[in-house]
């Protein structure tokens, strides 16, 4: 049994076979219909979710399965002091699958270790977010036709941004890659990730402030929000939440087939002016989320693509 809680879970050939599948299906979607009849996602979520469970939730309906679960932890028993052990060896009793998002950084691992089902990580703290990332690689593929051999600007809260942490795990896999970390001071990415994957991959990156400056080398551009969830004090959010916001004027000075990112929700960070630029991916991007989704969810119970 295989469960997807780290995005390096998966093989760099998995990946590749995924993005496939998910091609597959966004070109011919009635195909991949009647896959999962009869099977069952349970979506847990004890934190806030929009895209992510209802990606998830559209991707079972359009296999053809059913899904049932939580969308808060005020609706669940953990209110009751039920553990996340407990709660996931009683789901998997009801269930096919399990998509579970948490705030606690590893609880993911937890709850794969009490369950007989698949579990998948929706988002674990500030730590990871595995199927972000598919979506991401399957939105840079698409886009450019490749997902080695080019420069990627990450810009904003990369010290809480999980998406981040899951990105530069898969991306610096790749050869080539070149990392641009735009962050204010306080938010750069956590010394684990530079040490241990980064530094420890002998991958190209460098730290820098201003987004002005690093945009016109970019060939991906991945914006983030500042993650008010996870500061301890509502006055450095404050401070810190619109460290930048791309706008067209600094567009400006981007190439041409710039791919403009962020995994949404947008506070501040993008300028709704830039949404009808040609550049701009993050709408697509919430599209290939679905389809990126159903093709693991077959992966992970063992479903054949149909003939
Ligand atoms: C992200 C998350 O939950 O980490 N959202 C998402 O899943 N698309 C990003 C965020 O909340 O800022």
């Amino acid at each position: 049994m295989r469960h997807l809680i780290d995005i390096q879970d998966l093989s760099i050939q998995e990946i590749e076979d995924l993005l496939h599948v998910a091609d597959d299906i966004i070109a011919d979607p009635a195909r991949f219909a009647e896959v999962c009849h009869n099977k069952t996602m349970a979506t847990l979520f004890f934190e806030p979710s929009t895209r992510t469970r209802l990606s998830f939730e559209a991707a079972m309906l359009e296999l053809g399965g059913r899904v049932l679960g939580f969308s808060s932890a005020s609706s669940s028993s953990a209110t009751k002091g039920e553990s996340v052990a407990d709660t996931v060896a009683v789901v998997s009793g009801y269930s096919n699958i399990i998509v579970m998002r948490h705030p606690k950084e590893g609880a993911p691992v937890v709850a794969a270790r009490h369950s007989d089902v698949p579990v998948i990580n929706a988002g674990d703290g500030g730590h990871n977010h595995p199927t972000q990332t598919l979506t991401d690689l399957l939105t840079i593929h698409r886009e450019k036709g490749r997902l080695d051999h080019m420069t990627v600007g990450l810009c904003g809260d990369l010290q809480f941004g999980r998406t981040v942490h899951s990105l530069i795990a898969a991306m610096s896999r790749y050869e080539g890659i070149r990392f641009v970390l735009i962050s204010p001071d306080e938010l750069k990415v956590p010394d684990y990730v530079k040490q241990d994957i980064l530094e420890a991959r002998g991958c190209d990156f460098a730290e820098v402030r201003s987004l002005e400056e690093a945009i016109p080398e970019l060939d991906v551009l991945y914006m983030t929000r500042v993650q008010k969830e996870r500061f301890f004090n509502e006055a450095d959010y404050v401070r810190l939440k619109d460290s930048y916001i791309l706008d067209p004027e600094k567009l400006t000075a981007a190439k041409s087939d710039l791919c403009i990112m962020h995994p949404l929700p947008r506070v501040n960070e993008i300028s709704t002016r830039v949404d009808d630029d040609p550049r701009a991916c993050y709408f697509k991007q919430t599209r290939y989320g679905k389809f990126v989704r159903m093709a693991l969810v077959m992966m992970l119970l063992g479903l054949e693509e149909p003939a």
